[in-house]
């Protein structure tokens, strides 16, 4: 793999009104809109283990999603194509984020961490002051990632849920990290 980097969408603006050269390629982290959701829905396709629900991740719930929590959810975009992405939003109160997943080309360069900050900055910005998520515990690289990037794991905790809408299924990705 070519030699890539990784920038924030404000810095890259900064870097290229500056005229700065460049001749790495770069990843561009952004927010993520609805118009990026058939490029993200193709990603979330390929990672192993993710689990899509029928409803909550159909192109309605997504917008639903982002037009509740406009600025929060993040795209990694290299070469123009969607590489990363985080789902990302909060109540009021609690952030949370879903659906964390870099292309497996791709990964161990940083672009999972930088995704994932960009949504906590987002999440400072608007007073919110917790941010949590749910991991498989049999995701050993998922894990390991968010042991690696400061989360907390809670050991002190039981996660309780109830479906209030039976129509709303979860399909299963095949496959192993
Ligand atoms: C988890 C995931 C998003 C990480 O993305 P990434 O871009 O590879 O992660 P980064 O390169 O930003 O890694 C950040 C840190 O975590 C560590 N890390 C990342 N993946 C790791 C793994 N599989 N095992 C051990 N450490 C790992 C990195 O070494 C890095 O540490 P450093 O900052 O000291 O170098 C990616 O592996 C992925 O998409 N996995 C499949 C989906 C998934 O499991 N998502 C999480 C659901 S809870």
């Amino acid at each position: 793999m070519r030699s890539i980097r990784v920038r924030t969408a404000r810095v890259e603006q900064r870097v290229s009104e500056q005229n700065v050269g460049e001749t790495m390629d770069r990843v561009i982290i952004r927010a993520m809109q609805v118009s990026d959701y058939e490029k993200v829905y193709a990603l979330w396709q390929t990672i192993s283990g993710f689990g899509l629900r029928s409803i909550d991740d159909s192109k309605e719930g997504i917008e639903k999603f982002i037009k509740r929590n406009p600025t929060t959810s993040v795209v990694a975009v290299y070469q123009n194509e969607i590489v990363g992405s985080v789902l990302c939003g909060h109540d009021g109160r609690t952030g949370y984020l879903y659906h964390v997943c870099v292309k497996k080309e791709m990964r161990r360069h940083g672009i999972g961490k930088d995704m994932v900050v960009r949504a906590m900055r987002q999440l400072s910005e608007e007073g919110i002051n917790k941010v949590a998520l749910l991991a498989f515990r049999d995701n050993k690289g998922g894990n390991a990632f968010w042991h690696q990037v400061g989360w907390k794991e809670r050991e002190d905790i039981n996660y309780y849920d109830f479906v209030l809408n039976a129509e709303n299924i979860t399909a299963f990705n095949a496959g192993e990290e």
